[in-house]
């Protein structure tokens, strides 16, 4: 008789990798499908984040900083290094071997933790209505085995959202993936979508010598940020030499031969404009990726934009079908994913041992946002938008980065941290940041807010001298009117 797994996990993203070694962990004996293969055809482990996305852009950003600096902002310091240049094959095989690194890595978590992977595309066959085990069919390029197992997480993720009457062929039109592989510093990049990819992207390509014209169909951008975080990264940005950014655009047309990529589109005035460009990246936003998975087939409720519908514990409407990610509803970032992961490996094997399960959900408010682009921009909670619509009386404290010691050594001086709390009990509603390093201070700001902290608790803190965190401390002193360097 086949061997019948406690956990089938199919996608080894961060979210489907963590939730298998979660479960291995904690006595479960876990398989992980995944059919990822790498531009050389080899199976490669964990998803988007690892193969062409979070690792990768953020290996091309600090590489693309670092040129910059050297170019054009070193010799302030007094640091010249005669006529920098840079060799992008090296700059991607680096890439290359960073992302190897780790996705070989969870290969050997898993044969730490015994977790079994498979290589594959996992399709969910039926559930035995007697054993209530489900049977998931895995096949590797028409060689097919079926694996059994009592409990299911899908964690397949998502894939980049087509914008119609284009085909991505990742040579003159790209996605994330190609964007992440070019190989020559196009002299003039188009993006479309002013997103998340579009400006980190945008910023690698910049900072090498690329031309960038960013298109974005809404009238402003980071619609997701606080507005006057947005505000000064559009003005920040706006001063950036090779950087333009269109807002309220509509495409018309879209065409590519050998030698360009003409852009017909109608500005925010409704004229009609062209732009030429040698490469053209598109990143207007992920769609869940369901495709194969036997779905329809097994009553698998997904909502009207093809999202797995899951309850506040990622449970599917399917009996022992969980659903992790990307491919469920919140934010696709990839610490959203492993934490949902680590919950529902902790929900399946309560429920294995018998035990209610009384354990914390993802809370969705504590989950940080960082954007890589300089300056970095990152928050956490609440926005003032936000707030204002949801009639909450709230306060704000506001330190700027310029007035910071820290700041000024580094010479990266643009950008502030504000600090909302609620204007009768105190407590921290929502941290926003734009400047230097906010990537990292932003972890502080969760942590604070995760333990329900007021603004008068971080004021109490003791923070560094001199330390960029500091510009955290005198914003939170802000909000009941103490700051001391303002
Ligand atoms: P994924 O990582 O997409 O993994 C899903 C896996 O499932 C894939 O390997 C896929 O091949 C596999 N799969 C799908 N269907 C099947 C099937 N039927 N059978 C077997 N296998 C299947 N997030 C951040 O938090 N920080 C960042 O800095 C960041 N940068 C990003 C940069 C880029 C360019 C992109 C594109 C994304 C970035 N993200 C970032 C988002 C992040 O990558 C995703 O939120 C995260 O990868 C989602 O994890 P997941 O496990 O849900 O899915
Ligand atoms: P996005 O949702 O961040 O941005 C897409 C942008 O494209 C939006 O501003 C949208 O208005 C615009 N757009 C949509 N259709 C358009 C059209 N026809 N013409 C012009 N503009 C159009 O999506 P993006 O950048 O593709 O990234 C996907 C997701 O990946 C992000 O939402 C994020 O969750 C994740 N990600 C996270 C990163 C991080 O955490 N640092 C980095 C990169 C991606």
């Amino acid at each position: 008789m086949s061997e019948v797994f406690d956990v089938a996990v199919i996608g080894a993203g961060p979210g489907g990798y963590v939730a298998a070694i979660r479960c291995a962990q904690l006595g479960l004996n876990a398989v992980c499908i995944d059919e990822w293969k790498n531009a050389k055809g080899k199976a490669s482990l964990g998803g988007t984040c690892l193969n062409v996305g979070c690792i990768p852009s953020k290996a091309l950003l600090e590489s693309s900083e670092n040129y910059f600096q050297i170019k054009h902002k070193l010799s302030a310091h007094g640091i010249t290094a005669g006529q920098a240049s840079i060799d992008v094959p090296t700059m991607i095989a680096r890439k290359d071997k960073i992302v190897t690194t780790f996705t070989t890595g969870i290969s050997s978590l898993f044969k730490k933790n015994k977790v079994k992977a498979m290589h594959g595309k996992g399709t969910l066959l039926q559930q035995e209505s007697d054993t209530k085990i489900w049977q998931v069919k895995v096949d590797d390029s028409g060689n097919t085995e079926t694996v059994l197992a009592k409990h299911i997480i899908i964690a397949t993720g998502s894939v980049p959202r087509p914008l119609p009457l284009i085909t991505i062929d990742n040579n003159r039109i790209l996605d994330n993936s190609g964007a992440l592989a070019m190989t020559e510093i196009p002299k003039r990049l188009g993006v479309i979508g002013a997103g998340v990819i579009g400006l980190e992207m945008g910023s690698v390509w910049r900072r090498l010598g690329s031309e960038v014209t960013i298109l974005e169909a809404m009238p402003e951008f980071l619609m997701a940020a606080d507005e006057q975080i947005a505000k000064e990264a559009k003005s920040a940005f706006a001063k950036e030499p090779g950087l333009k950014i269109q807002t309220g655009v509509k495409i018309q047309s879209i065409k590519a031969d050998n030698d360009v990529v003409a852009i017909q589109y109608l500005d925010a005035e409704s004229q009609m404009q062209m732009l030429d460009v040698d490469k053209l990246i598109v990143a207007i936003g992920r769609v869940p990726n369901t495709t194969g998975l036997g779905a329809t087939e097994n009553g698998l409720a997904l909502d009207e934009r093809g999202f797995v519908v899951v309850d506040q514990y990622c449970r599917t409407n399917l009996s022992n079908v969980y659903a992790i990610g990307d491919v469920v509803r919140g934010p696709m970032l990839a610490h959203k994913a492993s934490e949902e992961g680590v919950t529902v490996a902790e929900m399946i094997s309560h429920q294995e041992k018998g035990l209610p399960y009384e354990n914390e959900t993802v809370d969705f408010n504590t989950i940080p946002w960082v954007i890589y682009t300089a300056p970095e921009i990152a928050w956490v909670g609440k926005n003032e938008q936000e707030l204002k619509a949801a009639g909450v009386a709230y306060k704000v404290g506001q330190f700027p980065f310029i007035a910071n010691g820290r700041a000024r050594a580094m010479g990266e001086t643009s950008g502030f941290v504000k600090v909302i709390a609620d204007e009768n009990t105190d407590r921290v509603l929502g941290v926003h940041m734009i400047g230097p390093h906010v990537s990292e201070l932003i972890s502080e700001a969760v942590m604070a807010m995760k333990f329900s902290a007021s603004s008068e608790d971080i004021a109490c803190i003791i923070h560094a001298h001199p330390s960029l965190s500091e510009v955290f401390h005198e914003a939170a002193l802000g909000v009941n009117k103490r700051a001391l360097h303002i």
